[in-house]
């Protein structure tokens, strides 16, 4: 048999070793080179509104991602407990993601729609109000602080620098629509659903009045959390892929 060749002679087996490796490199390799994103795109996924996106910068403000993951792992006991495992797109506008292990709290990547904005509010102001046993520290100034707007327009122009995709519209409304999202009822807040789908419109920190707080901007965000993609018609194999 050839194969005695490679074996008595080292030489020719690290270059018969080098050609074998190569090929199949070259096979996983070279069709990254022709695709435009790796990330399958699904249907539902969208920027978030301006309110969510400065709850989601107080989120890694306070550090929450030291305590919780937002990445559901394809395991059978992530699945049972949180609900679908996470697709990659539906972190592709997040800059930084919050993917990650360390769970001293649960995951949140499907937190939104679990509760309702008044339990996020007591579970904000003092966790144990409604879970006795939490070890979560409380976060009570969220609801005392204004939220600072002054920069999201800035905000939402360098994200779309980095590839999410707010079209002008959505940049020239940043202000209107901040006030929209706690205003039910309003014709803004139509007009921000239409830009934004499935968005949350609410008096999130049940205060009245059209100044949000830093609050409503936390529960907003944790509401929209893996809402987003529609997962009872979720199909893995084709028709919810664009
Ligand atoms: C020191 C660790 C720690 C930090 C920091 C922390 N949490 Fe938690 N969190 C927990 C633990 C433990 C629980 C489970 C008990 C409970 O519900 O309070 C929890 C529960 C939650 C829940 C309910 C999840 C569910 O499915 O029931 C939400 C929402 C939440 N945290 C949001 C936040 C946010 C937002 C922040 C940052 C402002 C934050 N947490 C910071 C430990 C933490």
């Amino acid at each position: 048999m050839n194969h005695g060749i490679f074996e008595k002679n080292s030489i020719i087996l690290l270059v018969g070793i080098l050609i074998v490796v190569s090929i199949g490199g070259l096979v996983q390799i070279a069709p990254l080179f022709w695709v435009d994103s790796t990330i399958e795109k699904v249907q539902g996924m969208r920027p978030y509104t301006p309110l969510e996106q400065a709850g989601r910068d107080i989120y890694l403000r306070e550090g929450c991602y030291n305590c919780h993951s937002q990445m559901i792992r394809t395991l059978r006991d992530e699945v049972e407990r949180y609900g679908h495992y996470s697709l990659a797109a539906e972190s592709m506008y997040d800059h930084p993601f919050q993917w990650g292990s360390k769970r001293t709290g649960p995951d949140l990547a499907r937190v939104g729609g679990k509760y309702s904005d008044q339990w996020h509010a007591d579970h904000m102001a003092n966790p144990r109000a409604v879970v006795p046993e939490s070890i979560m520290p409380s976060y009570s100034w969220l609801a005392k602080r204004k939220l600072d707007t002054s920069e999201l327009e800035a905000r939402t122009k360098t994200l779309r620098m980095v590839g999410v995709p707010y079209t002008d519209e959505m940049v020239a409304n940043v202000t209107a629509d901040i006030a929209a999202q706690i205003n039910p009822d309003s014709k803004a807040a139509r007009e921000l659903l239409k830009r934004y789908p499935k968005a949350k419109v609410a008096k999130f920190d049940g205060v009245p009045g059209t100044e949000p707080s830093e609050l409503d901007a936390m529960i907003a965000y944790l509401q929209i959390l893996g809402q987003m993609v529609d997962f009872a018609t979720f199909d893995a194999a084709g028709p919810n892929l664009r």
